[in-house]
């Protein structure tokens, strides 16, 4: 199966493209800079480009049956603006070419509408908001686009520490409260590429976490 990643030279972006090279996917990443890609392999076609760039977006989509999105705000520019356009051109692309299912990351900055919230994740959203202003801004900007796609299968996964260690094998999902409040890199990315072929996360956005 050949999927597009995007955000494929990002902490998460990187270890979304070696699982998914390691799982067998044929993968087309959209990148600014190829040179910041961690790995090569016959199996990945490069496309040079913003994701701001609609053309570049939907020759990357073409002839692909899913996205997991991992691009996150990036300093330097309003984030919130950016990542409502380059979220609005990502769900018209991928109405464009036909493809359903959309993963994408997303943190526990991000508070969705009429959602129980506790004081230890307010606390954690407004700590995100001060200090990862853009990574926030730019998870708000693309949840508010998400929300109203009704024919796009997105999920959305709600991640807090991310911890560069090996793989555990014990992830836990949950849309109602965070079930933790760490998961490593290779087990968030392999959650992430096993909802490619599962519904259950469809139209929410789960937190996950290591058992
Ligand atoms: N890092 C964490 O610890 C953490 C924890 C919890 C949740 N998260 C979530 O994960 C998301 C990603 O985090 P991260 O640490 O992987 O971020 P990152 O390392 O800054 O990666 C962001 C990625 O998005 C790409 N990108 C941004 N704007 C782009 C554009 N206009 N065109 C093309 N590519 C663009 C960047 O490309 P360039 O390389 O060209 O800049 C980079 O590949 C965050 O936004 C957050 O929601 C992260």
């Amino acid at each position: 199966m050949k999927i597009a990643i995007l955000g494929a030279t990002g902490f998460v972006g990187r270890a979304v493209l070696q699982q998914a090279i390691e799982e067998g996917y044929d993968v087309k990443v959209l990148v600014r800079n190829p040179a910041k890609l961690a790995i090569s392999s016959d199996k990945i076609k490069v496309i040079q480009g913003s994701l701001e760039d609609k053309e570049k977006v939907e020759e990357t989509l073409a002839g692909c049956s899913a996205v997991v999105n991992a691009a996150g705000g990036v300093k330097g520019s309003d984030q919130y603006e950016a990542f409502i356009k380059i979220t609005g051109i990502l769900v018209n692309a991928m109405k464009r070419v036909g493809i359903k299912k959309l993963v994408s990351i997303n943190g526990t900055g991000t508070i969705l509408p009429n959602e129980y919230v506790g004081f230890k994740r307010r606390f954690l959203s407004t700590i995100v908001g001060i200090f990862l202003k853009h990574m926030k801004d730019a998870k708000k900007a693309e949840m508010r686009i998400l929300l109203k796609q009704t024919d796009i299968d997105w999920v959305s996964v709600r991640a807090n520490l991310i911890l560069k260690k090996p793989a555990t094998g014990k992830v836990v999902a949950d849309d109602q409260k965070m079930p933790g409040g760490k998961i490593t890199l290779p087990d968030l990315a392999k959650f992430m590429l096993d909802q490619i072929d599962n519904d259950q996360w469809i139209h929410k956005a789960p937190f996950v976490a290591i058992a």
